[in-house]
């Protein structure tokens, strides 16, 4: 496959995910989350989505496109790997949706550069919380779940915020 038709598919399988995961978010109250502005795409696309909704949205180096810019109080700018903690700090398990679109499209280099990345994550999410992702996040409060149809496997991951107390599939309690 050529890599556009792998950027394709790519692109194709993230509208397919947002669209699905938007529908669940819906009626959910809680904070919305998007990792990773890059040039605005899927935050603009989750805006059109769930309009009205407050999308905060952490990059380090924000150079969206003018027409998806966020607006100043829900950009959180600096690296990741300090803004969350702090924002959880702050906010807590509050959100019932993440958006993490940080992939640099090396898998073993994100596994390494974003190790601290699944357990940020998981702090953030409310239990039930839909975590939508361009790379894997392996943590266990995160369990796996089924995509929609049409997404290849592999190229996106859906995880389910485990509630407290329950038990992950390597038994731990969450
Ligand atoms: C693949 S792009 C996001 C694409 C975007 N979702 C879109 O649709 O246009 C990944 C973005 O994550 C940001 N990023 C990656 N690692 C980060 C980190 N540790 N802290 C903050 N931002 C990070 C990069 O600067 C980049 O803009």
């Amino acid at each position: 496959m050529s890599r556009l038709d792998s950027f394709i598919r790519r692109l194709e399988a993230q509208r397919s995910v947002l669209d699905w995961a938007a529908a669940q978010t819906v009626g959910r109250d809680g904070l919305v989350l998007e990792l990773g502005l890059g040039n605005g795409r899927t935050y603009d696309h989750l805006r059109e989505r769930l309009p009205g909704r407050a999308i905060h949205v952490f990059e380090r180096d924000p150079k969206a496109h003018p027409q998806s810019m966020p607006p100043a109080r829900l950009l959180v700018i600096g690296d990741m790997a300090e803004t969350l903690p702090a924002f959880a700090a702050q906010h807590g398990a509050s959100a019932v949706l993440i958006h993490v679109d940080v992939t640099t499209g090396v898998p073993e280099r994100d596994a390494v550069a974003l190790s601290w990345l699944p357990a940020e994550v998981a702090a953030l999410a409310a239990p039930t919380a839909l975590v939508v992702s361009g790379c894997a996040l392996d943590h266990p409060a995160l369990r796996p779940e089924p995509l929609p149809d049409d997404v290849p496997e592999g190229r996106y991951f859906a995880y389910r915020r485990m509630g407290a107390g329950e038990r992950s599939e390597t038994g731990e309690i969450v």
